[in-house]
């Protein structure tokens, strides 16, 4: 995947390094977050710190093999003081999800939080009403299956929320399994 070299936006000038993905390309399932944060940008890696603590313990807790998994973010270069990524970013970066759904063509996307669910299905969804739930992804990603759920950062703030994504990913797993005995 040529995103190595990427200057398609200003975030390129900040960056310690890209975070591209990470995980098997033939996964059936990609997990898209929100944009690396410090140690994903010293790392390379997405989700090594403190959501991606979170995010390991909520899959261990519901059985989800984290290994099986193609993980990366709407956004593949850290935004300054973690900021939210801006339209422009986001439209500059647009064309790196595309390839990599492309070339990994998953059968479900998991989104985490607000800017993937947005960014993925084109639309403006409140995640208190649609979490737990799929929608499509739009035409621009390929019309796949999109599971919607909250980010692991934002139990940070919300302890409650903990409880939530883990009823929601034992959800998804009940229902990819059953799709993998259907086939
Ligand atoms: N938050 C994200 O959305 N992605 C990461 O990789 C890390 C934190």
């Amino acid at each position: 995947m040529e995103i190595k070299n990427c200057r398609k936006c200003q975030l390129h000038k900040n960056r310690t390094n890209i975070v591209t993905g990470h995980g098997p390309t033939n996964a059936e399932t990609m997990l898209i977050g929100e944009a690396p944060g410090k140690q994903e940008d010293k790392q390379s890696k997405p989700f090594v710190g403190k959501a991606g603590k979170i995010l390991t313990q909520t899959l261990e807790n519901t059985g989800i093999q984290k290994n099986n998994l193609y993980i990366t973010n709407v956004i593949k270069c850290r935004p300054p003081k973690n900021r939210d990524p801006n339209k422009k970013e986001m439209e500059a970066c647009k064309q790196h999800l595309q390839t990599q759904i492309k070339q990994i063509n998953p059968t479900y996307i998991i989104c985490l939080g607000r800017i993937a669910s947005k960014q993925l299905t084109g639309k403006n969804i409140k995640l208190k009403n649609k979490h737990g739930t799929f929608l499509r992804t739009t035409k621009e990603y390929g019309k796949k299956k999109a599971y919607i759920t909250y980010h692991p950062a934002a139990t940070i703030y919300n302890k409650k929320l903990k409880q939530t994504i883990k009823k929601d990913l034992q959800k998804f797993k009940q229902i990819q399994t059953l799709g993998q005995t259907q086939n």
